[in-house]
């Protein structure tokens, strides 16, 4: 069993740190600052024995030397980005599975908001961390890869259970909430969900993490395969990755 501390850092990011209580194993996802973690290990009492990062954006990757260098941890991370995160320990590729904080985990390659992003997929807790590809009800802007690629990226993670949670890298909610109500206003479930994020929001509560199965419902930014939603957005364009191409850039304009 893992039990994930979410921990707030930068401006609007997450960090998620991992315990094992069996084995007593602690991994932490995407670092962006070392502070804030290491005030978590503190009080916990815990060592730090690996640090994954999705992708090189220093937002997910400030933290990992000062936390290397005090708990001398393993630095995991995608193969593709080798260029651009220092001292990794352990490469991963699409489909390695690899064992974060001491369960099975699935690398799932996802480029498009960076060419070389993974998310990490816990079988056995049915846990996505999607770093900056998929966020609630939105993904992640496409800086380095096309398109299309960010389309297929989010297909890939669209095929996992409806009961996965997920936990992505930043507190965008909100503001993709509204962009998901402006595009999509008749969606009743969509509404619900808004109204929730509202509350929680105006509470100072995080909104993450968030089910997988509704967001196959109310996320606009998976839904560019479904001929229905894309006519009721008014739009009647040829592909999937057209649509999805269409709906991420009005959400960089919105
Ligand atoms: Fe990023």
């Amino acid at each position: 069993m893992i039990h994930i501390e979410l921990i707030s850092a930068l401006s609007d990011n997450y960090i998620y740190l991992l315990h094992n209580d069996k084995q007593n194993i602690t991994a932490v996802i995407d670092p962006g600052e070392a502070d804030p973690v290491i005030k978590v290990l503190k009080a916990k009492n815990w060592n730090l024995d690996q640090i994954i990062n999705t992708h090189h954006h220093h937002d997910h990757t400030g933290g990992n030397s000062k936390l290397k260098k005090i708990y001398k941890s393993q630095l995991i991370a995608p193969l593709y980005e080798k260029d651009r995160i220092s001292d990794i320990d352990i490469f991963v590729s699409d489909g390695d599975t690899i064992s974060i904080a001491g369960a099975d985990s699935k690398a799932i390659h996802t480029p498009g908001h960076t060419l070389g992003h993974v998310c990490f997929y816990i079988p056995e807790e049915k846990y996505l961390f999607s770093g900056d590809t998929m966020f609630y009800l939105g993904c992640g802007r496409v800086f380095e890869g096309t398109m299309e690629e960010m389309w297929n990226s989010l297909l890939k993670l669209k095929l996992l259970p409806d009961d996965t949670t997920v936990y992505c890298g930043h507190e965008y909610t909100l503001s993709n909430a509204k962009f998901s109500i402006h595009i999509d206003p008749n969606n009743q479930l969509l509404k619900q969900a808004y109204n929730n994020i509202n509350n929680k929001r105006n509470e100072g509560l995080p909104t993450i993490p968030f089910l997988l199965g509704d967001e196959k419902k109310i996320n606009p930014f998976l839904r560019a395969n479904e001929n229905s939603f894309a006519s009721s957005i008014g739009l009647n364009l040829s592909s999937p990755s057209e649509i999805f191409k269409s709906i991420r850039t009005q959400k960089d304009n919105f």
